[in-house]
């Protein structure tokens, strides 16, 4: 299996994709959850993390707290999509377990520092942060990592926390740039394919009927989270965002893309945040991320609920 690290703000959909993840133990070796403040306060995701390892059985995957801003502004959080504890839906029970004493980055950077070269992945669902964070304080690490991949950016389906900038990037958009400049093998999953990932009524009936608890569990949270979305978009479903990092890790050709040159906007009010993508080849600016456009929503519902099936 695949050694992951999972940079994550849950969030119903970051709930999705670790479920993903931790359903198919013979392709992912989820090492650790690093919490993120993102779609919620850091109090929030850490526990919310630890409530998912309970709920999926797998409380000695450690979990850590990151950083409770970001690099260098104050925390924009979407509670009015993910509900006042960031992850709504289902009552889930109060965690017995608790977080690792140690921060999350200094596992990001121990854990790359211990591991043969090339050999960890780091799955970002969140803002980026804590990974920036890492590599500012130990550059050597990036060599260290395998890639990165990491659900973030918009450009064809411009921006939902404003009109130019999707939300991961928006909230620390200093650290997605440290990231993009920073040579690592990157791969981003944005709001062009996460678009057509459409959580639709039929899609999450077909996932309760799995009938397990996590299930029914995650059935709930994307019913909360998606009735924000239905009212904005007017879709027939609402988008999947989180899952695409672990679908595009397991079946790559299942997507649509190109290495391109991608810089993010860090100074403008109006375009803040904003992932300006070279689509076209029209600078000769390094060509730095691999920019996933299309990808199989019919397949990722699947392979979720294959996943979700292995679950108690
Ligand atoms: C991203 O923003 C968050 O609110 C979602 O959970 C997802 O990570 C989509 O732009």
């Amino acid at each position: 299996p695949r050694k992951v690290i999972i940079l994550t703000d849950p969030g119903q959909d970051q709930a999705a994709a670790i479920m993903l993840m931790l359903g198919l133990p013979d392709r992912f070796e989820v090492m650790g959850l690093v919490a993120t403040a993102g779609n919620i306060d850091l109090s929030y995701t850490l526990e919310n993390s630890l409530k998912l390892l309970e709920l999926t059985g797998r409380p000695e995957i450690p979990v850590f707290a990151g950083s409770s801003t970001p690099i260098k502004r104050d925390l924009v959080i979407a509670d009015h999509v993910h509900g006042p504890t960031g992850m709504d839906g289902p009552t889930l029970p109060v965690p017995t377990i608790k977080p690792s004493t140690k921060q999350g980055v200094d596992f990001i950077i121990e854990t790359l520092r211990s591991e043969p070269p090339q050999t960890v992945t780091i799955c970002s669902l969140s803002p980026l942060t804590n990974l920036a964070l890492a590599l500012l304080t130990a550059p050597d690490i990036a060599a260290r990592i395998q890639e990165v991949v990491a659900m973030a950016g918009a450009y064809f389906e411009v921006g939902n926390i404003t009109p130019t900038a999707e939300f991961n990037v928006y909230v620390d958009p200093e650290a997605a740039q440290g990231i993009f400049g920073s040579g690592v093998k990157l791969t981003l999953l944005p709001l062009d394919v996460t678009h057509e990932m459409l959580s639709t009524r039929e899609r999450l009936n077909a996932m309760k009927k799995l009938g397990t608890n996590c299930a029914i569990a995650l059935a709930e949270m994307l019913t909360f989270s998606e009735s924000f979305d239905l009212k904005k978009y007017g879709w027939n479903g609402a988008p999947l965002h989180g899952p695409c990092v672990p679908l595009f890790l397991l079946e790559p050709e299942m997507f649509q893309g190109r290495l391109i040159n991608v810089e993010v906007e860090t100074t403008s009010q109006l375009t803040l945040g904003m992932t300006v993508a070279d689509w076209w080849g029209i600078t000769t600016r390094p060509k730095n991320v691999f920019w996933v456009r299309h990808g199989d929503d019919e397949r990722l519902f699947e392979i979720l609920n294959q996943a979700l099936a292995c679950l108690p």
